[in-house]
């Protein structure tokens, strides 16, 4: 079982970054977390981060080759990207959408996703766990099909 983990724009700056939103954990802490669980499930994982839109299409594009389940931060492309919708729809393999954040309970510019209605499921709001319940959600649905 192999999942490629996708995050967006910004999340190389969590530990940084509005931690009262996104909590005090960096992004190569919540992989090493991410790690772990995948182990203790024989899990492959492999991780890429971007700031750009075009990059993340590129690798979306390549994964069903490669992956059985992507799990994605799209972070703020997550509002506005036509282009990582498509990607994510093209695709023969489960996506899980995460976010930290409940997108829900913030700007309303945020309760919209493009991606969540191609994807298999959303998980928001649970801090850096967002990314362990996605990757397990991920291998559960990976695992069935
Ligand atoms: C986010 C929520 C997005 O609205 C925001 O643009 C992000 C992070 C989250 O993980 O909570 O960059 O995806």
């Amino acid at each position: 079982m192999k999942i490629l983990v996708i995050n967006g724009p910004n999340l190389n700056l969590l530990g940084k970054r509005e931690k009262n939103v996104y909590g005090a954990r960096t992004l190569k802490e919540i992989n090493k977390k991410m790690l772990r669980v995948a182990g203790e499930k024989n899990a492959e994982l492999d991780f890429f981060q971007s700031n750009h839109e075009g990059e993340i299409v590129d690798k979306l594009g390549a994964a069903d080759k490669s992956y059985n389940a992507v799990v994605i931060n799209p972070a703020a492309y997550t509002h506005t990207s036509v282009a990582i919708r498509d990607a994510v729809a093209a695709l023969d393999i489960p996506v899980i959408e995460v976010h930290i954040s409940n997108i829900y309970k913030r700007e309303e510019f945020r309760h919209k996703s493009l991606i969540a209605p191609v994807a298999q499921g959303q998980v928001s709001g649970f801090g850096e766990y967002s990314y362990i319940l996605g990757l397990l959600a991920a291998i559960h649905t990976a695992g069935n099909k």
